[in-house]
């Protein structure tokens, strides 16, 4: 994947392991937004050892403030929460598959519908991707049609993927870049439609062309934040077609309320898909909604054995539990506000044009630059210097306090002034010890 081939004696232990990886693994992770190559390509640790709190430690024994994906958005409370872990143990300890079913599936369901009152009945993955297929085949099912009008990311398998297909397989990929469609049915060309948030005529112009839509899927919330009327007119528009309203909240719950993020807007899906937040990085997926769209599950097969063992609902019951105890959405919310504000206020003092962007608590940035991406590979590369796993977001955690939102933001300042006056010298690249990162594929929001 890199230009040269690294000389392994001079990496640490997680890039050798990944050198490894790469001839047994096929795309050397199992997740493209874990690769090292989309962070800081050959010095990026890879691998950790252990992670407690806000901190990691990689293969070397180096110790980490993680300021950068926490996880990769899995993690709202911090690495090996002690109260989750404690109820994820008392799980294994009480015998974590078993030919009956677990309690906790329905103490879980009865919990998320305390949440979310609009809903009436959960179905459990232990995935968000896996999740998602199944709400969208509830939406088929429920309504007898195949097309989806969408907006964003939602995963991997062949329902999404199918936005990729054109009629001509040369142009296939081009709507959402880098995201192949190989091995997805050519069949299924035509099934997916796209627009963009925040853009209600776009998704007026789809349901008044194609009239008959199964499902409109979107996340309520991202990059942006909904202009005033934009969900209330999905929701409207939804409801005259017909079509079934799927949020997509794997990301964005968990993370303005203890909840889905639409609680906040005040706005009904009629289904909504929860995933990585509600758990704390423990496995786990729920498909929450109206008792009419979740009936269409007893037309069609959905079923997995390990959607029914005990870890995941023990997770996400603890995980819930002590978010709303702990208001952990105000702490997220605040924190991640900090940092966008710490982004901006040393760009400005640098004279470096950054743009900040995301919810607080999923906050990004960018260099707005020709060679942006070198300028933060060379960001991440001296922050990695200074005991900071760090890139263009932050996603935040409870588990991040305000000390270490200091320490990361006076560092921040510091390079940040350092990459002024490397741009100046217009010796960016040259003071990059590896390839610049990957930018990997563009999320269509
Ligand atoms: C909005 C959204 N949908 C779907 C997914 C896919 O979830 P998973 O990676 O658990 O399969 C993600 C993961 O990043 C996501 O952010």
């Amino acid at each position: 994947m890199t230009a040269r081939a690294p000389d392994a004696a001079a990496l640490g232990r997680g890039q050798e392991l990944y050198l490894r990886a790469r001839q047994l693994i096929p795309g050397g992770t199992q997740l493209l937004s874990k690769r090292p190559e989309m962070f800081l390509p050959e010095q990026w640790p890879s691998y950790y050892s252990s992670a407690s709190g806000a901190r990691l430690r990689d293969l070397d024994g180096v110790e980490y403030l993680d300021m950068s994906y926490s996880g990769i958005g899995a993690c709202v409370l911090g690495y090996a929460d002690p109260d989750v872990n404690r109820a994820v143990i008392a799980a294994v300890e009480a015998g974590s598959m078993a030919t009956l079913n677990c309690p906790e599936e329905v103490e879980l369901a009865e919990l998320l519908i305390e949440l979310h009152p609009w809903a009436r009945m959960v179905r459990y993955t232990r995935s968000g991707g896996e999740a998602m297929s199944v709400a969208v085949r509830l939406a088929r099912a429920a309504t007898g049609r195949d097309v989806i009008a969408f907006c964003g990311y939602h995963g991997w398998h062949d329902w999404y993927l199918a936005a990729n297909l054109a009629e001509g397989s040369s142009l296939d990929g081009h709507l959402l870049p880098g995201l192949s469609p190989a091995g997805v049915p050519r069949g299924l060309h035509g099934t997916m439609l796209p627009f963009q948030y925040n853009r209600p005529e776009e998704l007026r112009a789809i349901v008044r062309e194609h009239g008959k839509l199964a499902a409109i899927v979107m996340e309520p919330v991202r990059n942006h934040m909904p202009d005033p009327g934009f969900l209330e007119e999905v929701r409207e528009l939804a409801t005259a077609a017909g079509a079934v309203l799927i949020f997509d909240e794997i990301t964005s719950a968990f993370r303005l309320n203890t909840g889905g993020a639409h609680l906040t807007f005040s706005v009904t899906p009629d289904v909504a898909v929860l995933a990585k937040g509600m758990s704390n990085g423990y496995p786990m997926g729920a498909i929450i909604g109206t008792r009419e769209v979740m009936e269409a599950a007893q037309t069609s097969f959905i079923s997995s054995t390990y959607w029914t063992e005990r870890i995941g609902p023990a997770a996400a019951m603890a995980t819930i539990r002590k978010h709303r105890a702990a208001n952990a959405a105000a702490h997220l919310v605040a924190i991640g506000k900090r940092v966008q504000d710490g982004w901006s206020a040393a760009a400005s003092a640098q004279g470096l044009p950054v743009e900040v962007g995301g919810i607080p608590p999923l906050g990004h940035f960018a260099f707005q630059l020709p060679n942006g991406q070198a300028v933060r590979t060379l960001y991440t590369q001296m922050m990695l210097d200074r005991g900071f796993l760090a890139t263009g977001a932050f996603y935040a955690m409870l588990a991040h306090t305000e000390a270490d939102v200091d320490a990361y933001l006076e560092a921040t300042h510091e390079v940040f002034g350092l990459l002024a006056g490397r741009i100046a010298s217009g010796t960016v690249e040259s003071s990059l010890r590896g390839p610049v990162a990957h930018s990997g594929f563009r999320r269509l929001t």
